[in-house]
Order: structure tokens, then sequence, then C-alpha cells
């Protein structure tokens, strides 16, 4: 598909580019203009009156593990999408390299009123074949499909409420997010756990903290591109986020800004996502809250960016298949597992947290903000087709970018 100058075009321009690539039927055509129909909406949750739209646009240039891809992002908020497709394109040719652990799930139980909770946890350990056995009795397809429990583990903790066990079951959950899977397992086994210690099971829930199912991305930015004083002012302000938590907390916001549009846009769990991330930033560096992703130069002085991190993403269940646009988003992914998704998601994390730190490094986020704003304004006033960028550079040049001014403009031409 031509990307370059995709946002130049019109909205009918480029649902046409779209569908010719990916050969959409009408049906999944209208699902660009009316997402989600209400009757859908209403077995997705409860009390429905309504639905909630947000701005659904595509990152360009992204090229991850040599493949050319294009990235359905959702979000409320202005430059973000240009932003990845902006920083994806300064990468190029290489674009970005990225690597995932398997897709396992951690499923926590709880177990408190034991006598001797140090032996209790150690006579689960030596029955784990069979506990692991009754985990696996129930999802079948998830067995065959190579996933399932595989692992138990557990500590004891010491609290104010007497000891207690934390054990974990460890999933792969293949192809899905997991939590149904997880919390199913963990449910399962709560009887047996019960009867070989004699102990109460009380929690049984998925972790978002999912340490096993990590992805890594990395992505050169060559100094040729941005320039040896860009790369040293990216890397004091990196220094910054290392340094102050305040700092480290809005870089990371800037991750989650790609990482949450392209989950959300896929049907997927934002709040697992924020959660695991926020969470993994200080449990990877012994409690301290550090920025996600680390930047470096290399040899010839180039940039590097990092960012390994959780992401528990699926391509099966839950909304990623009952929301329509959500099913588009992947058939424009051309994904073929969760992991894929999963690293896809976060090479566009890294894309906007680099973008992020560059603007601000450099010339501020200001201008390219309120470049958009103005051609919302523009629009607002009534601008159409090659007005919207007549009326919204002349407001930026003003430095006075008004409804009124806009309309006032209008009025003139
Ligand atoms: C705004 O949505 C995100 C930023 O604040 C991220 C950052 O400060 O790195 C610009």
């Amino acid at each position: 598909m031509k990307q370059e100058g995709f946002y130049k075009l019109s909205i009918k321009d480029r649902q046409k580019l779209l569908t010719d690539e990916f050969n959409f039927s009408k049906e999944e055509i209208q699902t660009l203009g009316n997402s989600l129909p209400i009757e859908t909406a209403d077995k997705m949750a409860e009390n429905v009156v309504g639905t909630f739209s947000l701005p659904y646009g595509l990152a360009m240039n992204f090229k991850i593990n040599g493949e050319e891809k294009i990235v359905p992002m959702a979000t409320e908020e202005p430059s973000v999408i240009a932003a990845a497709s902006n920083a994806a394109k300064l990468c190029l040719p290489e674009g970005f390299k990225a690597s995932a652990s398997l897709p396992i799930m951690i499923g926590q139980i709880q177990v408190i009123k034991l006598n001797d909770a140090n032996f209790a946890l150690k006579t689960l350990l030596k029955e784990k074949k069979h506990l692991l056995e009754i985990a696996n009795s129930r999802d079948s397809t998830l067995v065959k499909l190579g996933g399932g429990a595989k692992d138990l583990q557990g500590k004891v903790l010491e609290t104010k409420r007497g000891k207690m066990l934390s054990l974990q079951v460890l999933v792969d959950c293949r192809d899905a997010m997991g939590a149904n899977a997880v919390n199913t397992i963990c449910e399962l086994l709560s009887p047996e756990i019960e009867k070989i210690t004699g102990g109460k099971v009380r929690l049984r829930i998925i972790s978002n903290l999912a340490i096993h199912r990590t992805v890594k991305v990395t992505a050169v930015w060559k100094k040729e591109l941005l320039s040896e004083p860009t790369i040293e002012a990216i890397l004091d302000s990196h220094e910054f986020a290392l340094n102050d938590v305040f700092r480290a907390t809005t870089n990371n916001k800037g991750v989650m800004n790609g990482i949450s549009a392209v989950c959300l846009a896929t049907g997927n769990d934002t709040r697992a996502l924020e959660a695991g991330a926020h969470s993994y930033a200080s449990y990877k560096n012994n409690g301290k809250y550090l920025p996600l992703a680390n930047y470096s130069k290399n040899k010839s002085g180039d940039l590097v960016g990092e960012l390994e991190m959780p992401l528990a993403v699926g391509i099966v269940g839950g909304a990623t298949k009952t929301h329509p646009l959500a099913k588009l988003s992947l058939k424009i992914l051309q994904v073929k597992s969760a992991v894929e998704l999963a690293q896809i998601m976060t090479c566009v994390g890294l894309a906007n947290n680099f973008a992020a730190i560059r603007a601000l490094s450099t010339e501020g986020i200001q201008r390219g903000h309120m470049e958009l704003h103005a051609r919302n304004i523009a629009v607002a006033a009534g601008a159409k087709g090659a007005q919207i960028d007549q009326v919204a550079n002349k407001m930026v040049l003003e430095k006075n970018i008004r409804l009124e001014r806009a309309k006032e403009m209008l009025n003139k031409k």
C-alpha cells in the first residue's frame, strides 16, 4: 500500500487504499464508519445505552524483523499516530528488531489458615505433576495447541494476618490473552489444594505482572538523520528519567500512548497492559521505578533504543473477536500469533517514546500539537480540502489558533 503522503489524502481516498490493499468486504468497509453495532455492544457490557467512538488511524512506515506493517491505532490524543509513523520512518531501512518469550501468564492462588505453611508448600510442590494434570484436564483445545499449565511455584508470605501461601501456576496461553484460561485453572485447582494442605483457598486470579511473557525490541536511529546534538539531547533526557521518578512516569506514559492505542484498536485489555507495564518498570529494577525503554549510543555514534516489557495480548477470545473493528485491525496487521501482535505493539511503544523525547529534547512538543490543533480548528470552522492546511498554517504562523480567526479567514476567501 502506498504509505508516502497518506496523511494528505481525504478520508475516502485513505479508506479506498486500505480496502483495495486488504480486500475488505462491503460489511467490513462499513465497519470503518460505524464500528460497533449497539446490539453487539449490549452483549459486551451491561446497562448499555449507546457506544463511544474514538479516532481510528493507521501508523505507517513500520518495518519489523524485515516485514512491513501498517498499524491501526485508536486514540483520542492528537500527534500520537503521526509521531509513531515519523519515528518508524526515521529508523528505516532497517526498522525494528523484535523477539519475545513464550506467552506464559501467572495465575495466583492464595492459601490461608495453614497449620504449617512451609510444610504445606513442600507437600504441594511434591504433588506438582498431579496438580498440573488437574489444571490441564478442562481446556483440551489449549493443551492440544501446546499450551496449558506448565509449572507450579510458590512462596510463604509472612503477613500481619499470619503466614499464607502465594502459589503461582504458570500457564502457556498461546494466542489468548489468557485471563479466562488462567482464572479457570486456578479455580479448578483449589479444591485439591485445600484437600492436600488442609488450608483455605481465598483468591484465585491471574497476575497482570506478566514477567514470563515479555517482548524485547530495538531500533537504531542513525546520527546522519538525527544529528549529534539531537542524540546528545535525547541522552540527557533519558538520564533525567533515570534519576527522577516524576519524569520516568511521564516518559513511560509516552510508551503507553502507542501501546494502548494499538491495544484498543485490537480489542485487547488496556488496563491489564498498563498495570503490567508500570509495575514492571519497578519490578525489574529491584523496586526502583525507571524508564521502560533504554537509550545509548553505538560505536558509530547512532542512537540505539531498546524496550523490554511484559505484553499480554490475544488474537482470540474477548473483544478481539466480538468487536468488528478489532477484527478488521487484526486483518490489517496480518498477524499469525499473539506473540507477533505483542512484538508490533512494543515497537509502536518504542517509536512513540522516541518521538516524544526527541521532540521534548529539541523544539518541545507544543509546535507539533499546535499544528494538529490548528487543523482541527480549521475543520471545525468549516474548511474543506486544501483550505484546511491553508487556514491551519496561517493560524500557526500568526500564533493565533482560534475558531473565530479560522472563521474570519474562511469568510475572506
Ligand atoms: C504526552 O501524551 C506524552 C509525553 O508527555 C511523553 C513524555 O513526556 O515523554 C509527551
